[in-house]
């Protein structure tokens, strides 16, 4: 029996995740807080609403009251934090709430559950240390920075970032191994590669191309369509979490990865063929600037020490996805309309 904290729970990975540990393990509660930002939807967790072991609040991770009285109120075990400010895109019109959320509320959310856990293994004479605790770092493969034609990202390679997005990640990871060396504090850190499947906001490529494929719109390319990604289905990511998170050594980092590069151009057009369009509808626009070229991540330390494997073939996982959203426009709609904010603010005011 355990009681997992999950931040960030209602966007795209994190609601994922919040079905696969309760569909996993029966007698686990999951508490998930969320700010419901833009890029939180309560529908992705509509199938779980009613299961006791779950609980929703509403809630900032940089508001440290409230986390405060969340420990106060349920016996947390582990934090497993996804909330974040996550596009790329988003991080070089607006940087500041990247800093805020990515970093302040990840120091924010160690610093409560250091309280709460009464973390101090540097006193060898502290009685109530609690046992069986651990925070899990989300972070990211764009820590590393860019690859070149050859080579794949390991964990001991230094942090590059080259985006706001990837230099709050990177300033979160740095921050949450301060608190393992000083503290004491449990941890694990995951840098994951691009995921894809159901529920990820149609900001994303993947997602963005099937939409406007859909609606036969502009498929914006940006710059030559040559960059590369490694991506890896959303489910298989879920299922290398709860690995890290009950069996990774304390203080590691690991790398997930799908094995699976890809050029964004072949993904777009994998994507018109599926949908038996036309590539008239490909637009080469002005590329992202400081656009990392190549992603590939090097997944040996996960198979070899914790015996996870990234199971789906990318062409069943892109053929189920591409299914996924053709069987639920109305989730995608929406998101478009802006009627899933306006949902929420009926339910817990307003949303920022
Ligand atoms: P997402 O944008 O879909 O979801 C982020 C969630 O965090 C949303 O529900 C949002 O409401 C919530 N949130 C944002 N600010 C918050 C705050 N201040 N307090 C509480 N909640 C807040 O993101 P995602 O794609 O699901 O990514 C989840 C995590 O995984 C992020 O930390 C991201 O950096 C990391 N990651 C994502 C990918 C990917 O390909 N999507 C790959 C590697 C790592
Ligand atoms: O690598 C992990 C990262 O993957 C995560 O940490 C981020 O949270 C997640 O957003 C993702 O970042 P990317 O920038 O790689 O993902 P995005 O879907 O925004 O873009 C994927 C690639 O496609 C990238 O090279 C930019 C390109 N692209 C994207 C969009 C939205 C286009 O060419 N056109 C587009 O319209």
């Amino acid at each position: 029996m355990k009681t997992i904290l999950v931040t960030g729970g209602a966007g795209f990975i994190g609601s994922n995740f919040v079905k696969t540990m309760l569909d996993k393990y029966p007698n686990y509660k999951i508490i998930n807080i969320d700010a419901l930002t833009y890029a939180g939807n309560l529908e992705n967790l509509k199938d779980i609403d009613y299961n006791e072991n779950y609980t929703f609040i509403k809630a900032d991770i940089r508001a440290r009251q409230k986390i405060d009285k969340i420990f106060e109120t349920y016996d947390i075990d582990m934090v497993v934090n996804f909330a974040a400010e996550s596009h790329v895109d988003r991080s070089i019109v607006e940087p500041e709430i990247f800093l805020t959320t990515n970093v302040i509320g990840t120091q924010v959310l160690l610093d409560i559950a250091k309280k709460h856990w009464n973390l101090n293994p540097k006193d060898k004479y502290c009685k109530e240390y609690k046992e069986g605790v651990k925070f899990l770092q989300v972070s990211t493969d764009e820590v590393y920075g860019a690859l070149g034609k050859t080579g794949m990202f390991v964990e001991t390679m230094p942090l590059m970032p080259n985006n706001p997005y990837s230099a709050s990640k990177a300033s979160a990871d740095m921050i949450v191994r301060s608190y393992y060396e000083t503290f004491g504090m449990p941890i694990n850190i995951t840098r994951c590669s691009n995921n894809y499947g159901p529920y990820q906001f149609p900001e994303k490529l993947i997602p963005l191309m099937i939409n406007n494929c859909l609606k036969g719109k502009e498929l914006p390319v940006y710059g030559d369509g040559m960059q590369i990604r490694d991506w890896l289905h959303v489910l298989v990511h879920c299922i290398a979490i709860d690995t890290v998170l009950h069996k990774g050594v304390v203080g590691e980092v690991y790398n997930i990865g799908g094995n699976n590069e890809k050029a964004n151009i072949d993904i777009v057009k994998l994507i018109i063929k599926t949908l038996g369009k036309s590539e008239d509808l490909i637009t080469y626009v002005k590329d992202r600037p400081g656009h990392d070229r190549r992603y590939a991540i090097d997944n040996t330390k996960i198979t070899t020490e914790l015996g996870w494997e990234p199971q789906y073939t990318f062409e069943k996982g892109i053929k189920e996805t591409i299914d996924w959203y053709l069987d639920n426009i109305d989730w995608i709609e929406n998101i478009v309309s802006g009627d899933y904010m306006r949902y929420y603010e009926s339910m817990y005011g307003e949303v920022y």
